[in-house]
């Protein structure tokens, strides 16, 4: 939805801007739920990902519940299925034992909630409650939705057999060739986190100033090529570049590259939606677990950049000192700025989206592919957890690192440069890639 610090949007905009995040959302999640057949829905691809047919249900349970009931103080409409899509009650791996909706009645369920809601969205002032300011609920339920949708790509990618979806390859330009290799970015103080953003979650919020040293950080997220030099330089058997809870892993595991890879004659193939194809040198790197990417960064004498610094350069703009909504300013995202919202089922190559970067230069910070960073998951100083505590605050501690920018799966209603993503540092199933930093103060680089 379009919003900006400086013009809060008219009640009529907050409402339209509510639809159509509503409704983008339901349109891909039709897509995804519809290009295979339902005993593909019901089945389940991976022990990670639930069957498709239970993101559904619970994409429409959860706006029941928060729109319906919690906003509207409606009566549950079918009670006995709450506890089948409560995400705490029954980890991914059980739910296909559930007693799950079947594929017509969850397209059922989830089109009549969908009909309701929309039916108070326009009955409903978008004030007067923490959860109705600015269309709040609304904006966290089509937010719910999407990242759903980027789950259900995430099952779609593990699942095997034919291609379901396909999409154009990206086709900005690109002028990777004459980018610097990385960017310095100023110490000092900046504003992390917001209090205005609207839709902005709980663990975003609120801002507060931090203080960074100076450093540098990559122009683009590592590529494919350059991770092929790491693992063509035996980084994967080079014990001092890993840490030893990755290092015990990738030998348990006998990983020796991104998920998804395999060697065949001698070059390194990739498995994408269902087509088998050679890996894009030039591509950021997709499928990597913090770990690999933490030992990448070591092997190549650099470090991941701390979720403050990635912030920093993704929203820091030296010539305001004022922080940006994104990179390239305080404007919504189009398909000039970002590689979004699952228009193309891959990243664009590195260099590309001139019209994203930051007022420093640093490219695609914002899409194409979730970037580990070095932080574990924490709450800001002052957060609240709101409206439930698991949202975010169960996840907070050592167990989860962050990730930030969002990939080309996740739509632009749930990525701004304060979004925050987490997940176990053990996962590559993800669309996780990532960019390196390293110190620039006068102790680093050999001075003094
Ligand atoms: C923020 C992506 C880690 O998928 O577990 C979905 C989002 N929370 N339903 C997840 C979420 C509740 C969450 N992540
Ligand atoms: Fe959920």
């Amino acid at each position: 939805m379009t919003a900006t610090f400086e013009s809060p949007p008219h009640p009529e905009a907050l409402r339209a801007g509510a639809v159509a995040a509503l409704s983008t959302a339901r349109d891909r999640t039709d897509l995804l739920t519809s290009c295979v057949e339902d005993d593909q829905l019901t089945a389940q691809h991976s022990p990670l990902m639930s069957p498709l047919v239970w993101d559904l249900a619970h994409i429409g349970n959860q706006e029941e519940q928060w729109l319906l009931r919690a906003v509207a103080g409606r009566e549950p409409m079918r009670p006995e299925i709450d506890s089948v899509y409560d995400a705490f009650e029954h980890p991914r791996a059980e739910r296909p034992t559930l007693p799950l909706l079947p594929p017509a009645e969850a397209r059922q369920y989830a089109s009549e909630v969908r009909g309701r809601v929309l039916d108070l969205l326009e009955r409903t002032p978008l004030e007067g409650s923490t959860l109705l300011d600015a269309g709040f609920a609304f904006g966290m339920i089509a937010q719910h939705e999407q990242q759903h949708d980027e789950t259900m790509l995430i099952t779609h990618q593990l699942r095997r057999g034919p291609a379901a979806l396909t999409a154009p390859d990206p086709s900005p330009a690109s002028d990777a060739a004459s980018l610097p290799r990385e960017v310095l970015v100023p110490g000092g103080p900046f504003t992390m986190g917001t209090s205005a953003e609207p839709w902005a979650l709980d663990n975003e919020r609120p801002a507060h100033q931090r203080e960074v040293a100076v450093y540098w950080i990559d122009t683009t997220p590592v590529t494919c090529g350059a991770y092929l030099e790491f693992m063509a330089d035996g980084g994967y058997a080079r014990e001092s570049c890993w840490d030893p809870v990755g290092w015990a892993l990738i030998q348990r595991q006998g990983i020796e590259a991104p998920l998804f890879w395999h060697r065949e004659g001698g070059q390194w193939l990739r498995r994408r939606f269902g087509v088998t194809e050679p890996v894009p040198l030039n591509e950021p790197v997709l499928h990597v677990s913090w770990y690999e990417a933490d030992a990448y960064a070591r092997w190549a004498g650099r470090r991941l950049p701390t979720e403050t610094e990635w912030e920093k350069a993704a929203r820091h703009d030296p010539a305001t000192g004022r922080s940006l909504r994104y990179p390239w300013g305080d404007t919504d995202p189009t398909a000039r700025h970002a590689n979004l919202g699952q228009r193309h089922l891959r990243p664009a190559p590195a260099g590309s989206y001139p019209a994203g970067a930051s007022p420093l230069g640093v490219r695609q910070l914002i899409g194409d592919v979730w970037e580990w960073t070095a932080s574990d998951f924490l709450p800001y100083p002052g957060f609240a957890a709101f409206p439930y505590r698991e949202y975010s605050e169960v996840f907070f501690g050592p167990d989860h690192k962050v990730l930030r920018g969002g990939s080309f799966a996740v739509d632009a209603v749930a990525c701004r440069g304060t979004f925050r993503n987490w997940d176990y540092p053990v996962r590559r199933q993800i669309f996780s890639g990532f960019r390196t930093a390293r110190d620039a103060g006068p102790a680093a680089g050999g001075r003094g």
